[in-house]
């Protein structure tokens, strides 16, 4: 055995479970509680047709980084209209929600930052802070507190780094707080809107919703590929952030840029969360019914999550909603921040309310029997 195969063969009897790459068939016919398209979007006839007229305007791919000729006059227009629906004065867009996360913390970090994060931040996040070369230090989740007393004792610079809704727990940061306290110690603050954008603030995000927009010290990421169902990632900031990512960041200049076909779907997402106010409450309604099939308060964002008893309980009743068509999370260590196993649904707008209930109902009988 040489040395590759001796490492895959450790890693893998060490391994406290195997991922599966999932397919997502039977969608649409089955029933999906599962996914990240929270707005239904995907599959939406409009950005389809935007996407068609990329592809057939541009071709597949962008061809180069953004920096030599992969910039079209798409990217231009999604990046205006992020910051439209945002209240940002000015977006940069890159392939994906990691790189942009990858991008802005390796360019405002380095050996002269603390990078202080939730310790239930996102792996993009986590992996950022640490390939930036800045000191690296968690506090525990929500916990302001105990965020104020590493700012007190911090030496240098210091980047403080959130989700405006976290994407296990389905919680949310305390952003007016949080951005008083980064103001007070003259730290910056990051927020992850991976599951906030199109989802909170009728659609406009958390950051927005607090009256944060275009505050100096706030500056904001975002995943397209979630509630506005397409691809790629955002950097919102001020016009001087964005001028000194497209210098700086590795992932940007350094990366192809994103698809004009997904920048187009994602920039006709923009204009349909803007004008469809409807379809972000139509979410939340489906979130409140999950929330009232187990009886808990509803969640700020998409994903409901309920508590399992171990592992393997949470396991069998993702398989047995599976075989009856019914795909919904599982999240089990060491995917969770806590070492709590879940179920998890997620709400999308497209869903029927009371379809959405009675699956929650029955998910803690489900999680007694397995138990
Ligand atoms: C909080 C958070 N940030 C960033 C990402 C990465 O985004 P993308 O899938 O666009 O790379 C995710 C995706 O799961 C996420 O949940």
């Amino acid at each position: 055995m040489n040395g590759l195969e001796a490492r895959l063969a450790t890693a893998a009897r060490g391994r406290a479970r195997h991922r599966m790459i999932r397919t997502a068939e039977p969608r649409p016919a089955g029933i999906d509680l599962a996914s990240n398209d929270y707005l239904g979007l995907i599959r939406d006839p409009r950005l389809v047709a935007a996407a068609v007229t990329a592809l057939q305007r541009y071709g597949t791919g962008a061809g180069a980084s953004r920096v030599v000729t992969g910039t079209v006059p798409v990217h231009r227009e999604l990046e205006d209209e992020l910051a439209a629906l945002t209240g940002q004065p000015a977006a940069l867009v890159f392939a994906s929600g990691y790189a942009a996360n990858l991008g802005l913390l390796g360019s405002i970090g380095g050996p002269g930052t603390m990078i202080a994060l939730d310790a239930h931040a996102h792996a993009s996040l986590i992996d950022g802070a640490r390939l930036s070369g800045a000191v690296v230090r968690f506090w525990p989740h929500n916990d302001l507190a105990a965020l104020a007393e590493l700012l007190g004792a911090a030496d240098r610079r210091v980047v403080v780094v959130v989700e405006s809704v976290y994407s296990v727990l389905g919680d949310a940061a305390d952003l007016p707080r949080l951005a008083e306290l980064c103001a007070d110690r003259d730290a910056t603050l990051v927020v992850d809107e991976a599951h906030g954008l199109g989802v909170t603030g009728a659609g406009h995000g958390s950051v927005w919703a607090a009256g944060l927009a275009g505050v100096g010290h706030v500056l904001v990421t975002a995943s397209l590929s979630k509630a506005l169902g397409a691809q790629g990632g955002v950097v919102l900031g001020s016009d001087r952030l964005r001028e000194h990512l497209i210098n700086t960041a590795r992932t940007f200049v350094f990366d192809t840029g994103l698809a004009p076909a997904a920048a187009a779907a994602a920039a006709e997402a923009c204009r349909i969360v803007r004008s469809e106010p409807e379809r972000v409450a139509a979410l939340r309604a489906v979130a409140e019914a999950i929330a009232a099939g187990w009886g808990r308060p509803v969640a700020a964002g998409a994903v409901q999550s309920l508590p399992a008893g171990s592992a393997g309980a949470a396991e069998s009743v993702a398989r047995q909603l599976t075989t009856e068509g019914v795909l919904v999370g599982c999240f089990r260590p060491p995917s969770v921040p806590d070492g709590i196993s879940r179920i998890r649904l997620t709400a999308r707008a497209d869903l029927d309310p009371a379809m959405a209930l009675g699956v929650a109902r029955r998910v803690p009988a489900l999680l007694a029997g397995a138990e």
